[in-house]
């Protein structure tokens, strides 16, 4: 499904990733973990075309395709979704009008009409109920006062909606209590199939006992080190990452 390849990026003179190589299949879960400032958000946003950040070197292919030079909507539209480490907040337009938007964007890209308001209401009652969200969170403003559970809340019912072939979620330093890492892995867990795959940026192994992911790599100064099964986050959360490094040397 998604295959970088030797991927160098960076902004303006200075390089963040530096040969970055990874393969998704269809129906895998991918964790990513690595030191603060190792580069694993930049990762993230490169992969979903963050104008903010240029490719110098290497290739990001998504279903066969280069998607290297298509903006983040473009991407989007193909199936990527991903979530926001610090979500923006839009005063005035509400969870359900938000994600509407989105989806009628999306359908617009393949040509198709807006969805018909009584197919959308369903669903969202379905989705909603899937994931246990109470009806008065959908009129709310989005983001806009949104404790950190409730914007993850949030963003896995964007996912939900959207049902992204790939989806990216980066968990890195958002602060989730044990309510909102349950809400992402129930999120996860419910929408997992084989035609999609996941990738999820951590830094505790918690996490990965609810959302059991197929393979999870070390990401060290813009470079995937390791990779390994679920084992290598608890050696991770036992031994930490100088050992990795010292590894390297
Ligand atoms: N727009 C930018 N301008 C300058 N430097 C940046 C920019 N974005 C990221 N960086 C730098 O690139 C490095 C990697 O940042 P990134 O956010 O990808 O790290 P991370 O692995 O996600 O870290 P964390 O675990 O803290 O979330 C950091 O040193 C960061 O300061
Ligand atoms: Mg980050």
């Amino acid at each position: 499904m998604l295959q970088i390849k030797n991927l160098h990026a960076g902004v303006e003179n200075k390089e963040i990733l530096k040969g970055v190589n990874l393969e998704v299949k269809a129906g895998e879960i991918h964790a990513i973990m690595g030191p603060n400032g190792s580069g694993k958000s930049t990762l993230s946003a490169v992969i979903s075309g963050n104008e903010n950040f240029e490719v110098s070197q290497g290739s990001v292919t998504f279903l066969n395709e280069d998607i290297s030079e298509l903006d983040p909507e473009e991407r989007a539209h193909k199936g990527v979704f991903l979530s926001f480490q610090y979500p923006v907040e839009i005063p005035g337009v509400s969870v359900t009008n938000f994600i509407k938007t989105a989806i009628n964007e999306n359908r617009k890209a393949k040509g198709l009409k807006d969805m018909p308001a009584s197919e959308m209401l369903k669903l969202i009652k379905s989705k909603a109920d899937l994931l246990e969200i109470d009806r008065k969170f959908l009129s709310r403003s989005l983001n806009e006062g949104f404790s950190g559970g409730e914007k993850k809340r949030n963003e896995i019912f964007q996912m939900a909606m959207l049902d992204p072939k790939l989806a990216i979620l980066d968990e890195t330093d958002s602060g989730l209590d044990i309510d909102a890492l349950k809400i992402v892995a129930n999120g996860v867990n419910k929408l997992k199939s084989k035609d999609n795959a996941v990738i999820i940026i951590t830094h505790y192994q918690r996490l990965l006992d609810y959302i059991i992911p197929d393979f999870v790599h070390v990401l060290i100064d813009g470079k995937i080190v390791k990779s390994g099964t679920k084992e290598l986050a608890y050696e991770l959360e036992e031994k930490g990452y100088d050992w990795i490094k010292e590894e390297l040397v």
